[in-house]
């Protein structure tokens, strides 16, 4: 990585495994867990894009909820307040992924000033970090709210370098959404893919930077770099 003076993540699917609400939802749907998990990540993702083009911005909150109840709906489920409540609020405390820590500690000792930037809101992004007992591990927890408009919106991944004190180029990106690793090469970031599941890239006209399997990985790799 040439001069990468800050690390840059996003958090769900990268940081935080969405589908950790697998096990609330099968409990109160039983045998749809994982359906219900995959369908609502899904949805969730489409309604930022589609209210980004559209103009018609609710925050990340709203947008989760609103993709629960589509699924939930299509599922033909009935449920009750309260249900929709508990599998929401699994949002505020998904689990990292196992590497997670400890490799954050390994880029933090490197000296890398370390970042997130999230279609989440604030409030989202406090919860979830604190509860993974991450938050001493960020300088800045950056949220596309302020900016009302998600990602890979161009302008919103100008946030990261505004924030840092540090030009794009000096930026490395890291994302396991591959959607979002592409915004933010065409945004002009050095772009790392973490691909955990083997999944096949997109076809956008840009390809990641770096491909690592875990974090771990790549914090290995930046240390043998120097
Ligand atoms: C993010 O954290 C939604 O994964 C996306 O911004």
């Amino acid at each position: 990585m040439d001069n990468c003076k800050a690390i840059v993540f996003d958090a769900y699917g990268t940081l935080f495994d969405v589908h950790t609400v697998t096990e609330k939802c099968e409990l109160i749907f039983p045998r749809l867990g994982g359906k219900i998990s995959n369908t609502w990540r899904q949805k969730q993702l489409e309604y930022t894009w589609l209210r980004s083009l559209m103009g018609r911005y609710e925050d990340f909150w709203e947008v989760t909820r609103d993709a629960l109840v589509f699924t939930l709906k299509e599922q033909k489920v009935e449920w009750s307040d309260e249900a929709l409540s508990d599998i929401l609020n699994e949002y505020l405390h998904l689990k990292p992924y196992n590497e997670v820590p400890a490799a954050l500690g390994k880029l933090q000792v490197q000296g890398k000033q370390l970042a997130v930037l999230s279609n989440g809101t604030p409030h989202m992004l406090q919860s979830v970090i604190r509860h993974a007992g991450l938050a001493s591990k960020f300088s800045y927890v950056i949220s596309v709210d302020e900016r009302k408009i998600f990602k890979p919106f161009m302008d919103v991944y100008q946030l990261a370098p505004d924030k840092l004190g540090v030009h794009k180029e000096e930026v490395l990106f890291i994302s396991s959404n591959p959607w979002d690793v592409s915004g933010a090469k065409v945004f002009g970031f050095q772009v790392c893919w973490i691909n955990r599941f083997d999944k096949q890239f997109d076809e956008l006209g840009v390809e990641p930077d770096v491909v690592v399997r875990t974090l771990d990985e790549l914090a290995e790799k930046l240390q043998r770099e120097g």
